[in-house]
């Protein structure tokens, strides 16, 4: 497992200042709804593929990985993967630091992979999901909870707080994800909306290059 202190210039320090906080603040929005959403986005992946996650954060995922699963959870932020390393999880589930848009692994390393709540905060979706594509198998699968730019008049709202976001925490509050991913050549299997459309699970298959 490769974990080295991150530079102070690094994107990863905003989720290091953020890491002390991060699973007392997103207590009240698991309760009400995150939790189910997670297990559900899971339920989506196969029980005994090799699975990556990546920005897997404080390790909030951790314990609904199946038992049988192996592979890489990954993260950007030394403090984030810090955190998520006092988290019990799977004996062949091992930690890595780095960066989505350039994951260490080889070609169609993994069956499938997942992210939850992080294509708002990675800074070039175009080139994470280039690199899902290639670690992921063809046919593989690849599940994400995401939240999103709503349809409609909400749409606007969400831009324009948007930029207070990116401000304050580098979260994009106006993704629009699953176009994104579909621009990258990933097919759409199936799109649950929830919270009025604002929070989705994406189910994503990977095509033949
Ligand atoms: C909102 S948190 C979500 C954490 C966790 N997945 C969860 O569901 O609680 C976003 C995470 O994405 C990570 N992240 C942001 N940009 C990243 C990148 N380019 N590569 C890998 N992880 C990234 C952050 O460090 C942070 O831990």
């Amino acid at each position: 497992m490769k974990i080295t202190a991150p530079r102070a210039s690094d994107k990863s320090a905003t989720y290091d200042h953020i890491a002390p906080h991060y699973d007392k603040a997103m207590r009240p929005l698991e309760r009400w709804l995150l939790a189910r959403l997670r297990a559900k986005t899971f339920a989506a992946l196969p029980a005994t593929a090799r699975l990556l996650e990546v920005g897997a954060g404080t390790g909030a995922n951790f314990g609904l990985y199946p038992e049988s699963a192996r592979g890489v959870a990954s993260e950007l932020s030394f403090k984030m993967l810090e955190l998520a390393r006092g988290k019990e999880r799977k004996r062949r589930l091992h930690l890595v630091q780095n960066c989505a848009e350039k994951l260490p692994f080889a070609d169609a390393s993994f069956d499938a992979a997942v992210a939850t709540l992080v294509f708002c905060s990675i800074a070039s979706p175009t080139e994470a999901f280039a690199e899902l594509r290639r670690v992921v198998r063809a046919g593989g699968t690849i599940a994400l909870l995401e939240h999103v730019r709503p349809k409609g008049l909400l749409g606007y709202v969400f831009d324009a707080l948007s930029i207070l976001t990116v401000a304050l925490f580098d979260d994009h509050f106006n993704r629009r994800t699953a176009e994104e991913a579909e621009r990258a050549g990933l097919s759409i299997t199936r799109i649950e909306r929830h919270a009025l459309g604002i929070i989705n699970i994406i189910i994503l298959k990977n095509n033949e290059k």
